[in-house]
């Protein structure tokens, strides 16, 4: 049998929390006794409400990985880059581990979060914590709906699980970025204008043809293929967060993809253009103020060997 990978794919939820840490010097540890004790913490929370639909993935970095875990190493595990073009530059954020912990509500990944922090208190240092909350009809905070593209079914496990790296094969690779949108700009633009930023209409979700989707749309970036012509697809559980009285609107980005690569030369295609110098128009109203990489080793490996 394969291993059980964590639950990366699922249906999309109500709330969620990303929570990014650094393991201070020393706490290795009991960073990886927590890991593998989540899934129990998970089922401790989540059983107390069966409807809620909590779930937590854990992913870890680069140098956390060399840290926790050592040798062997998922083959494509690295620091992500930065893509910096003319215009645009992505960032790279110091992170260790990233939970992504989704539920039907925010009582739960709550409660899961202060489980965890209970357990790594003194032992980490917060880099950023997001509580995102899902939108209307799954929109993002500049009013269009996010998530439509999104593989489903065998798609999407095909999409996410990593099948190429023998010890590391039902793993998977996450990509987040926090965006912060300049509403005041954006809600200069007619809707007509805004359709062609993101290259789909605002109030159906309808794909504009391709004769009206402008080459510097976000859609027009982000849809790649590989040299026979085969679409390479990610899985984005994108939330919007905010505070409207700070003038903070924000999107939370997160991608799972079987390999880094895929969702880096979507990255590349945004910030340094494809070809250069034809950037995303939507980073005319959006910039990043983190960005890390992760794997999320199957759920099994997490837990080690029973001794
Ligand atoms: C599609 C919003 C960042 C990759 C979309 C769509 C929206 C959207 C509204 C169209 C509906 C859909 O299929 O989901 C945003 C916002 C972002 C953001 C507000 C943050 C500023 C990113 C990033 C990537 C990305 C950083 C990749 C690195 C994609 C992909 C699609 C997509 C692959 C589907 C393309 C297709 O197959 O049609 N996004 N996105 N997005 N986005 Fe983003």
């Amino acid at each position: 049998m394969p291993p059980e990978p964590q639950e990366v794919v699922g249906p999309l939820t109500r709330a969620a929390i990303f929570l990014v840490v650094r393991v201070n010097p020393g706490g290795e540890s009991v960073a990886k006794d927590l890991l593998a004790d989540l899934a129990g913490l998970q089922r401790s929370v989540g059983f107390r409400s069966l409807d809620g639909g909590l779930t937590c993935v854990a992913g870890i970095s680069s140098s956390a990985w060399d840290r926790i875990y050592g040798s062997p190493k998922p083959a494509e595990l690295h620091d992500l880059p930065v893509f910096a073009g003319d215009k645009h530059t992505s960032v790279t954020t110091k992170a260790d581990l990233l939970f992504h912990l989704r539920a039907e509500r925010m009582d739960l990944c709550f409660e899961l979060e202060s489980l965890i922090m209970a357990r790594l208190e003194g032992v980490v240092t917060v880099v950023d914590e997001v509580q995102g909350f899902r939108y209307f009809d799954a929109r993002d905070v500049l009013g269009f709906v996010d998530g439509t593209e999104n593989p489903t079914g065998r798609g999407a496990v095909e999409a996410v699980l990593v099948d190429d790296d023998e010890a590391f094969n039902g793993g998977s690779y996450v990509i987040v970025q926090k965006y912060l949108h300049d509403m005041t700009a954006w809600n200069k633009l007619t809707t007509e204008q805004q359709e062609l930023v993101i290259g789909r209409r605002k109030l159906s979700d309808v794909e504009l043809s391709d004769d009206e989707k402008p080459a510097d749309s976000h859609i027009a970036l982000n849809v790649i293929e590989d040299e026979d012509g085969n679409e390479l697809d990610i899985l984005r559980d994108n939330m919007p967060f905010g505070r409207p009285a700070y003038g903070e609107f924000g999107t939370y980005f997160i991608g799972y993809a079987k390999t880094p690569s895929i969702i880096e030369k979507m990255l590349e295609n945004m910030f340094v253009g494809s070809p250069p110098g034809n950037t995303d128009r939507i980073l005319d109203f959006s910039t990043p103020l983190t960005g890390a990489l992760f794997y999320v080793p199957t759920a099994e490996f997490l837990e080690g060997p029973i001794v």
